[in-house]
């Protein structure tokens, strides 16, 4: 094929529409270890590309094999990641790191059973490392990936819950050539994120506007319960990352009196510390201060 054209199939479509329209991410380079995949996916699973390449990036350059991770002090780890929320990420890779430093010879492994056994990892990263970091034809389906296939293929205007169908789905798009279809795995991603998007779709630009369900339906609404809309203000999730803040600015541990300020609400401010003990991102010293957890270098 010479190029794209409206009677190419979808798969096809959308990977030479990628070859024009990718963004130019750096996970997504030549010669980007399946390492830094790894590092990126778990990165990304809850937080916009913007936020999280610089700190991507800083991570590769103080990381460079999980074997450096894995040698790491989990506070260490916390303070490195920043703000980009949802902090047992960190955590998680850093066990994840250290399974692989110790059962596979510090190299993350291909096979997707052997990743979704990692810490942390699940049906999507596991495919998105044998995928991106690999080179091996894997369905990679994330919730921008189920949305194009609600529309294209099924007709309807949202996904609805995760199904083991969504592999098979985005398996059959997929073209036969397997260069071709690694390329199409990032590609359908890319697809839902600039132009196959939740509100304002650009159905105007989309490549594969010819084969697509919906808009041969009339483009018709999503029916049922409308989507919900995570807040962030007042919640749980804002206090602890307030509580975190603190812990990371601060050269070693502080009392309690130094937390006061984070929030008004006392009984709010305590569950929070209480759930950060909890999760193991934040330690309490022998004499009653709080730090981020020390830990020996390895778990
Ligand atoms: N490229 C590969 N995986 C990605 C992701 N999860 N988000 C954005 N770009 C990606």
């Amino acid at each position: 094929m010479t190029g794209p054209s409206p009677t190419a199939p979808p798969g096809e479509a959308i990977v030479d529409w990628y070859a024009t329209a990718a963004r130019d991410l750096p996970w997504r380079s030549p010669g980007v270890d399946a390492w830094a995949v790894l590092v990126s996916e778990v990165m990304l699973q809850q937080t916009p590309v913007a936020r999280v390449e610089p700190v991507w990036r800083a991570w590769m350059s103080r990381w460079p094999t999980p074997a450096d991770l894995a040698a790491t002090p989990p506070g260490e780890v916390i303070r490195a990641w920043g703000k980009l929320g949802y902090p047992r990420r960190a955590l998680r890779l850093r066990e994840a790191a250290i399974v692989v430093a110790e059962r596979h010879g510090g190299v993350v492994p291909a096979d997707v059973a052997a990743l979704e056994a990692l810490p942390g990892v699940g049906t999507y990263t596991a495919r998105a490392v044998a995928c991106f970091g690999y080179g091996m034809r894997q369905p990679v389906v994330d919730t921008n990936v189920r949305r194009v296939v609600a529309r294209l293929v099924h007709g309807h205007a949202e996904a609805g819950n995760a199904r083991a169908s969504d592999l098979t789905d985005i398996a059959a798009l997929a073209p036969e050539d397997d260069a071709r279809a690694v390329r199409f795995s990032v590609a359908v991603m890319e697809l839902g994120a600039l132009i196959c998007v939740a509100r304002t779709p650009r159905c105007g630009v989309c490549p594969v506007r010819p084969h697509c369900a919906w808009r041969q339906a009339g483009s018709p609404p999503h029916e049922g319960p409308p989507r919900r809309v995570q807040k962030f203000a007042g919640t749980d999730r804002q206090v602890r990352g307030r509580l975190l803040d603190v812990l990371r600015a601060a050269d070693g541990p502080v009392d309690a009196a130094a937390l006061d300020p984070v929030w008004d609400d006392a009984v709010q401010r305590a569950r929070c510390l209480d759930s950060l003990l909890t999760d193991g991102l934040v330690e309490q010293t022998d004499d009653g201060l709080f730090t981020l957890p020390q830990g020996l270098a390895r778990a």
